[in-house]
């Protein structure tokens, strides 16, 4: 007997063998001829191992006929090639065995579709659906290749710290992190004491491991991060999550257009990755989420990129006609509204966007002889709009140490990254690859929430 997954005996299982399975029961019809034909899935793989089970069998009243929807169960069986169409073999089984039952009453996941809504109020069971095992088993393939694609070409992961003192991005959207009664602080109305506070000093939960990246990068050459970031942005949207995973990589001697190299080399080799790899999940996707799911990757998986200003995009935008609910003008930072536009129906191609006005971006981005926009690089998908955003980085000691005085960031609480310009500064660039935005390209689903397990937004925080 050989103890094995549906996945394995799907693809590649002997006929005649005799095999031990146990997963959950999707669902369960029983003939009139004295059958019962369970589904049975284990998470391997999307499909399920059809269970042949005869009344014959000694436990078929006691087991069989109570294993409902949503039980697990153990199988012994033999298998057999499967009469029945839309299948190759099928487990006939010599022993069934209902390990852990459930009562068909209150079971929420019935075996009819239901909507994502209602599924995010049942996170902890929706893993159990195709859709969120399909996002799952992508979402693993998706990491595994990342650290493939980095590790190959000599890029030292590395991890950056969650908790700390400031704020990379200034945009201000920190969540704090204190171990201050936080009930005492307001009971007594007084200033806040911070020096008595764990760290003797405001902190905060990481919105980007970049700074902390640039240190090893000086020092290692290319490196990169993936870890979860979190922002308190109180924003309700399909592409805003409080807590979300980023991949940071970040090279020494490299500028913009070696780092748009990197980036479109990543993508790329993402989208192969998956189209080999997660075959059966993307049919699925493509089949009952959006049908241009596969025919979108192909195109991005070896397809060009187009890469422009700003500038010209918001000419492109201003010259198009298009009404939009945003108003377009130069130094107006773009809305998605802007951005699918460009990449749907200008371009109809990802689009990568540089040379952004400073106003609108981060104190560290590299800035441009003309003083007014900096090296900056969004590349826009279709359907998502910005899924990385990166720059080359500010390697002049005076031009940062003055940005950060005109952008309101006192030089000396980043006398750290200053150093990292006055001791062997060189030019430097890297970028943030947001996975969730990339997991909803790459399956075609609408919103952000359903494509990380437990999903952290304003008002949600169940499970
Ligand atoms: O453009 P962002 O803010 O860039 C940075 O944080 C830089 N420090 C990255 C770097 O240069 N090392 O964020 C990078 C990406 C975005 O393009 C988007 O894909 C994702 O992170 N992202 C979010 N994803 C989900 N929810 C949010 N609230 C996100 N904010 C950004
Ligand atoms: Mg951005």
């Amino acid at each position: 007997m050989v103890r094995a997954r549906v996945l394995e005996i799907l693809n590649g299982g002997q006929i005649g063998e005799r095999y031990e399975v146990m997963g959950w029961v999707r669902s369960r019809r029983d003939s009139k001829a004295g059958f019962s034909f369970i589904d049975l899935n284990d998470g391997s793989c999307l499909s399920n191992l059809q269970i042949i089970a005869d009344k014959e069998l000694p436990e078929y009243e006691d087991q069989v006929l109570r294993a409902y929807t949503g039980s697990s169960l153990r199988v012994v069986g033999v298998l057999n090639e499967s009469p029945a169409r839309g299948q190759a073999v099928e487990l006939k089984a010599e022993r069934v065995e209902l390990i852990g039952p459930v009562d068909p009453a209150s079971y929420p996941l019935q075996k009819k579709r239901h909507s994502f809504e209602f599924l995010r109020t049942i996170a902890h069971l929706r893993p159990r659906t195709n859709t969120f095992g399909a996002v799952a088993r992508v979402r693993n393939a998706v990491s595994y290749g990342i650290h493939k694609f980095f590790q190959d070409r000599g890029f030292v992961y590395i991890h950056t710290p969650i908790i700390t003192g400031s704020d990379c991005e200034g945009a201000g959207e920190l969540f704090h992190v204190t171990s201050l009664d936080l009930e005492e602080v307001a009971r007594k109305g007084e200033e806040i004491d911070f020096s008595q506070d764990l760290f003797g000093r405001p902190a905060n939960l990481t919105v980007s491991g970049q700074m902390e990246a640039e240190a090893y990068a000086l020092a290692l050459g290319k490196v990169y991060t993936f870890g979860p970031t979190f922002r308190a942005e109180n924003s309700n949207t399909s592409r805003h999550l409080a807590e979300f995973w980023m991949i940071e990589p970040e090279m020494a001697f490299c500028d913009l257009k070696g780092n748009i190299e990197v980036a479109r080399g990543l993508l790329r080799f993402i989208f192969n990755w998956v189209l080999e790899r997660c075959e059966e999940d993307l049919k699925f996707f493509n089949r009952f989420i959006d049908q241009t799911v596969v025919s979108t990757l192909e195109l991005v998986a070896n397809g060009d990129y187009e890469v422009i200003t700003y500038t010209r995009a918001v000419e492109l935008l201003s010259e198009s006609g298009k009404k939009f609910e945003f108003h377009v003008g130069w130094g107006l930072d773009l809305r998605s509204e802007h951005e699918r536009y460009l990449c749907e129906e200008v371009f109809n191609k990802p689009i990568i966007i540089i040379d952004y006005p400073k106003d609108i971006k981060p104190f560290y981005m590299k800035l441009n002889d003309d003083e007014k926009t900096v090296r900056a690089m969004d590349v826009l998908v279709p359907r998502v709009g910005e899924i990385i955003g990166g720059s080359e980085r500010e390697d002049r000691y005076e031009v940062l140490e003055r940005r950060m005085r005109e952008t309101g960031i006192n030089p000396e609480d980043y006398w750290w990254y200053l150093d990292l310009r006055r001791y062997g500064s060189a030019p430097h660039s890297g970028f943030g690859l947001g996975l969730e935005r990339l997991i909803q390209f790459i399956t075609g689903l609408s919103n952000i929430r359903d494509v990380i397990p437990f999903p952290r937004t304003p008002g949600n925080l169940e499970f």
